[in-house]
């Protein structure tokens, strides 16, 4: 049998093809834009989303055997407002997870609801990227729209409700909106209330690893497969990637190196960071996780490759780089503010310490390590806590780089497992995909299966004790011009 997971992510929605062993046999990706209207603001059309999934789809099935496709399901980018109105046209483009806009809001729900109140309701705290400050927003400041809001949902659950007809989500990433309560798995009803909503607009909720449904009979013929290929919930990107990467049942930790970077520590027992500095949400294995959200970090380099230097050769601006933890400069890589740890949505990105020997690889460099050092600081945090992280896996597009690999190790002062295929959120959501249709009986079974390491990256004693004393620096930086973010703006 053969399972699709998609990707639906910030800059392109990946498909992939795989057997029920877990056999890669084909990816597809299609690129689209995200929209900047404003500084701080961040969308995108829906409608995009779903013609660039089935374009993505039909190539993906194309030179397979249909009659094999079994299942499909997804990972997803967390927190994205869509909202339909009682035709299920799109309202207005989604806001999505990296957008920061709903300053106002996210002060009143944190300051004048209460992070207690919101903590004990949902286990979380707001922050601009959650969902629920950005349905006060649309509602203090597009009330024509809000008032003929009918449906909000996550962004893949737009695709699977355009596939299957079905109004679903998951735990895990219904986690992510601030509506759920995430220790008891439902809808909050003070959150609701507080949002001016009513729960038959949210969707139905799912384990990740559920049946929701079948495809659309006119979806299933425009692509040639059945309309009984079933469709599982899936789950927010993170918590698809951390399935792909076997980071499932107890203090399991996965880093995921995207457009956003996370450390995702999987648990099987409920738990919160008390100062809520990482999210507490559920997982897609039927337990939970802590996360550190870092809003950018591949893409950091990304923008300092392609929009500063001008380049699409990566890896030839990395050859350059051979004075590891000797670099002067530094990098905040806070380029649409920052989530974990600081929850500030005004901090930007700052480079600091040049001079005038200063050499474009020393800038580079800079800003691969400033993002491998916000990702101690997640690292950090879950230390105080008393977790112990002696590995982890590493995912995602950063994660292709060997040099940003042993950059990482080294910050961190941890193993970092590198798997047989880099893929996270399609991987986990074909995965998630083959459970629901039976061929495993647990999401754990299955990573048990399929999940295989096949090199490791260790840290030095010499450049982790350099990188330790860089990072000491580091972490002064944001704490000094702090101050300054908001009167840039
Ligand atoms: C997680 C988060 C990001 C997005 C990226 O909380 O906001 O990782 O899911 O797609």
């Amino acid at each position: 049998m053969l399972y699709v997971g998609i990707d639906l992510g910030t800059s392109s929605v990946k498909l992939l093809l795989m057997d029920e062993k877990g056999d890669i046999k084909k990816i597809v990706t299609r690129e689209y834009d995200c929209q900047f209207p404003h500084p701080g603001w961040s969308e995108q059309d829906p409608y995009v989303w779903y013609e660039e999934s089935m374009k993505g789809l039909k190539e993906l099935v194309a030179d397979c055997d249909k009659s094999q496709v079994a299942g499909i399901s997804f990972g997803g980018q967390m927190h994205g407002l869509v909202i339909l109105d009682e035709n299920d046209a799109v309202i207005r483009p989604a806001i999505l997870w990296n957008d920061s806009r709903t300053t106002e809001e996210n002060d009143y729900l944190n300051n004048e609801i209460g992070k207690d109140k919101l903590s004990k309701y949902t286990a979380n705290i707001s922050f601009t990227g959650f969902t629920a400050s950005k349905i006060l927003w649309v509602r203090n400041k597009e009330p024509e729209n809000f008032a003929r809001i009918k449906k909000i949902m996550l962004p893949k659950d737009y695709l699977a409700y355009r596939l299957t007809g079905v109004n679903c989500t998951d735990y895990s990433d219904a986690s992510g909106m601030l509506l759920l309560d995430v220790a008891n798995k439902k809808w909050s009803k003070e959150m609701c209330e507080i949002c001016h909503i009513t729960e038959d607009m949210l969707p139905t909720l799912y384990e990740s690893y559920d049946k929701v449904g079948t495809l659309l009979p006119h979806v299933a013929t425009e692509l040639g497969l059945s309309d009984q290929v079933i469709v599982a919930a899936g789950a927010g990107d993170n918590a698809a990637a951390a399935v792909a990467t076997g980071t499932v049942g107890e203090g399991n930790c996965n880093i995921s190196m995207g457009t956003s970077g996370t450390v995702f520590i999987s648990s099987e027992k409920f738990g919160v960071d008390e100062h809520n500095a990482l999210h507490s949400f559920d997982a897609a294995d039927g337990g939970y996780h802590l996360m550190g959200c870092m809003l950018s970090a591949a893409s950091c380099n990304k923008w300092w490759m392609d929009e500063i230097i001008g380049t699409k050769d990566y890896a030839a601006e990395q050859k350059d780089i051979t004075k590891l933890g000797e670099n002067h400069v530094y990098f905040l890589p806070y380029l649409m503010g920052e989530r974990s740890p600081y929850n500030d949505p005004y901090a930007r990105g700052t480079f600091i310490g040049m001079t005038m020997d200063t050499t474009r690889a020393d800038m580079t460099q800079a800003v691969l390590e400033g993002v491998a050092f916000a990702f101690r600081d997640s690292i950090e945090v879950a230390r105080s806590l008393g977790i112990k992280i002696e590995a982890s896996k590493i995912c995602g597009g950063g994660a292709k780089s060997p040099l940003w690999k042993t950059i990482m190790a080294n910050v961190l002062n941890i193993r970092l497992d590198v798997l047989k295929t880099e893929e996270g959120p399609s991987m986990g959501g074909a995965m998630l995909a083959a459970v629901a249709n039976g061929e495993y009986a647990s999401v754990a079974e299955a990573a048990q299966a399929i999940v295989e390491v096949v090199d490791h990256v260790d840290p030095t004693p010499e450049l982790a004790a350099k990188y330790e004393a860089r990072y000491q620096q580091f972490r002064q930086v944001y704490p000094t011009v702090k101050e300054l973010f908001p009167k840039l703006h």
